[in-house]
């Protein structure tokens, strides 16, 4: 179905409702490609779709068209999932791609580009599609060096590519047609597992495009905003900074739930008014929910179970993934159990360390065999301590 969501302006994208797996990022939700259709004296497309979609995008767009023909293709990211479809795009329509140059040299990475035509863009410049023309914004590293935001002003419409963007099939185009607690909770997610690397970045996009007058925000990925632009605007600024709430995770991973005594003691301590605790058992939950918990909270326990002198695997892969996300201002701990042996503690605080943790403790809170109450006693403490100073970080 084609959506205008401005007079002459179509939703051409294509809604995939059995993606599980996005590069590793579990999409509980499914993922919407987005695409939009400009109709004007020169038709522009802006976003491609995935390849395996591009017949059912090229459908759409004949279906706004008519008999007129596409004259742009504006590729604000050359990632696959909005330029895998493209060639074929250009194929049928010969259509010029406008792009920056990063992306051209990213394009000709992955396509045989030899027979496009390219309009090239840098910040600043414009391109006139009739009554309507288009204003283009590098953003690079938001989160690939060829990002560009494109603006139309004349409807106050921000392209924002995978900026603002959540992994969420839904039939609905609008924030305001889903529930918002349910469009924001699928932007932090998304925000913490592609985006959270580059908040310098984005503190500086926010920062020029503050007056830009925006009444749309049009991402290639999930729902528009619309009635909620302000509040998806204030929400990035809070996540640029990885700015705490006062909330505390515990993360763990065991093998003969020693170490899950723990994080409950550390659990049980930590609740108390004002404070979100989350007990996260890493390998169950998995990465992709565990990092949207790290993005916002100020304090962070971090468990395992000391197999083959290391921690556990689902352990290894959470901190590997969290560790290159590069979270910045966390305070936390390193806690787990062994028995003959030893490493786990050891190793999760050689990780909290490199990640630059402000580290509670200069040992980790270990137990052998099973926790004594003495040990217990000592999470529990912890756990009110995390809360104490979680409290404090939020009111910063
Ligand atoms: Fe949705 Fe960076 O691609």
């Amino acid at each position: 179905m084609l959506t205008e969501i401005k007079n002459n302006i179509y939703w051409v994208g294509y809604v995939d409702w059995a993606m599980r797996d996005f590069h590793s990022y579990i999409t509980d939700k499914g993922v919407t490609y987005n695409s939009y259709l400009i109709k004007d004296e020169k038709n522009a497309v802006i976003d491609g779709v995935k390849a395996p979609y591009v017949g059912d995008h090229l459908r759409k767009i004949k279906k706004a068209l008519g008999d007129c023909k596409l004259d742009y293709i504006i590729c604000n990211h050359a990632e696959p999932d909005h330029s895998g479809g493209i060639p074929a795009l250009v194929a049928e329509t010969g259509a010029t791609v406008v792009c920056d140059e990063k992306c051209q040299v990213i394009l000709e990475g992955y396509y045989d580009i030899s027979s496009w035509s390219f309009l090239i863009v840098k910040t600043g410049d414009e391109l006139k599609l009739g009554a309507r023309t288009l204003q283009f914004i590098e953003t690079p590293m938001v989160h690939w060096p060829d990002s560009l935001f494109t603006y139309l002003p004349s409807d106050k419409i921000l392209f924002s590519m995978d900026g603002f963007g959540q992994h969420y099939a839904t039939s609905s185009r609008f924030d305001d047609q889903v529930p918002l607690c349910e469009a924001m909770a699928e932007a932090r997610t998304y925000y913490a597992n592609i985006v959270m690397p580059y908040g310098k970045q984005v503190k500086k996009v926010l920062e020029a495009a503050k007056d830009l007058p925006i009444e749309m925000i049009a991402p290639s990925h999930g729902v528009i905003w619309r009635s909620h632009v302000a509040e998806i605007v204030e929400a990035y600024q809070q996540w640029c900074e990885c700015k705490p709430k006062a909330k505390v995770s515990i993360l763990y991973d065991s093998m003969w739930e020693s170490t899950t005594e723990m994080a409950r003691a550390i659990y049980e301590g930590a609740c108390c008014d004002g404070v979100e605790v989350k007990l996260l058992h890493v390998r169950r939950v998995g990465n992709t929910r565990v990092v949207a918990d790290m993005l916002d909270s100020a304090c962070i326990a971090v468990g395992s179970a000391t197999l083959n002198q290391s921690i556990m695997p689902a352990m290894a892969s959470a901190l590997t993934y969290l560790r290159g996300l590069r979270p910045v201002g966390k305070v936390g701990f390193a806690f787990g159990s062994s028995g003959w042996g030893r490493g786990g503690p050891e190793d999760i605080q050689k990780y909290l360390e490199e990640m630059k943790f402000e580290l509670m403790r200069d040992e980790p809170l270990k137990s052998k065999w099973r926790p004594t109450r003495e040990v217990l006693e000592e999470c529990e403490k912890m756990g009110a301590l995390m809360a104490q100073k979680a409290l404090e970080l939020a009111a910063k």
